[in-house]
């Protein structure tokens, strides 16, 4: 089965083909992050306009450079939530028109269980179950993965995600957006001894996160002083240290609690070098295997979408030729499919 992916949930056009025997054909991104820099965050209204100009295009072109005709195409698949309501809405009304004028399948996909699943894009694949830590901009969760469409959250954050904790670091110290590799790239130059930042609640049991108190911490070590090149290269750094050392505590924490031997990594903020650093050592001397996306498919990306509605699809759901889309959809409400 060959299926058009289609991801517009936040500020990344992406549209992939994915092929069940074949793997990924193809796939292009295009980040409005050029668009939105000036204002230091995503504004939604722009990005549904750039969501609407790039849809298109990018699908002529993911075509094209797969050597797939429409009528190769067996689904589509596109990001049906949780996101921006007006920027799902794009992908949605597109794929779904798509769909009816090739006479196909088309599907809504859960934005996280994409994230999850992306890991099965990479050669050598982790099989179920296993232990997810999803990092993106709006979720913080590590969640056990018993199956395709059976997942467990073991915790989340209860205030910021740790992406929006870096990005609104990085807009505080002048970094620019988006945040988390502006840290990243800052932070080589720093000392991590200068300052030192809380390991928000890994003093205390369980697996929740808490993300606002680290980001105070920062703005703190900024308020009063000359926000110099070194300065801001050693906040950066002290803020990645404790923001990946809290990631990595709760990470070993769940593997201890719930003795799955993998552990799988999604999200933008799995794009981050220390953290794959951190938990390539924790998965050392735990003796299990960490398996992480390429660094282009842990931020958003429709070849992710493609292969989460291809399983969707081959399992036999399919949606109805009307479309909704939820801004806000907790993952813990997902089925298996069929
Ligand atoms: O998964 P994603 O692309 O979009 C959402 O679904 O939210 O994640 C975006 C988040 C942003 O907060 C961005 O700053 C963060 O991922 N990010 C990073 C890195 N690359 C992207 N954070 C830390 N280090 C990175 N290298
Ligand atoms: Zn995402």
């Amino acid at each position: 089965m060959r299926i058009l992916g289609i991801e517009t949930s936040c500020d990344d056009t992406g549209v992939a083909v994915y092929d069940t025997e074949l793997g990924l054909l193809g796939h292009r991104l295009y980040s409005q992050s050029g668009l939105h820099a000036d204002y230091g965050g995503v504004v939604p209204e722009l990005a549904s306009r750039d969501h609407i100009r790039k849809v298109l295009p990018l699908t002529r072109e993911v075509l094209a450079a797969s050597a797939v005709q429409p009528q190769d195409l067996q689904g589509i698949a596109y990001t049906a939530g949780p996101g921006l309501a007006g920027a799902l809405l794009v992908g949605a009304a597109i794929g779904r028109s798509l769909a009816w004028a090739w006479q196909i399948p088309a599907v809504g996909v859960h934005h996280m269980e994409g994230h999850l699943l992306a890991p099965l894009l990479e050669p050598d694949p982790p099989s179920f179950p296993f232990l997810a830590l999803l990092v993106s901009g709006g979720h913080t969760l590590i969640a056990d993965i018993q199956a395709h469409g059976r997942y467990r959250v073991l915790g989340e954050s209860v205030d910021d995600a740790v992406g929006e904790a870096f990005d609104k670091t990085a807009k505080l110290l002048g970094l620019g957006y988006p945040g988390g590799p502006a840290i990243a790239r800052a932070a080589t130059g720093g000392s991590p001894e200068r300052f030192r930042f809380p390991r928000p609640m890994t003093d205390r049991p369980g697996l929740d996160f808490s993300f606002s108190g680290l980001k105070t911490a920062a703005a703190l070590a900024a308020k009063d002083r000359v926000l110099d090149p070194q300065t801001i290269a050693d906040i950066a750094c002290a803020f990645q240290e404790a923001a990946i050392d809290t990631l990595v505590i709760k990470c070993e924490r769940a593997v201890t609690a719930t003795g799955h031997r993998r552990l799988i990594v999604a999200g933008g903020v799995g794009a981050n070098r220390l953290l794959r650093e951190r938990l390539a050592d924790l998965a050392a001397s735990l003796r299990i295997r960490v398996y992480f996306p390429r660094p282009e498919f842990c931020t958003d990306n429709g070849a992710m979408i493609a292969l989460a509605g291809s399983m969707r699809l081959t399992a036999g759901s399919c949606d109805e030729p009307a479309f909704g889309v939820r801004p806000r959809w907790p993952v813990a409400d997902l089925s298996p499919p069929g």
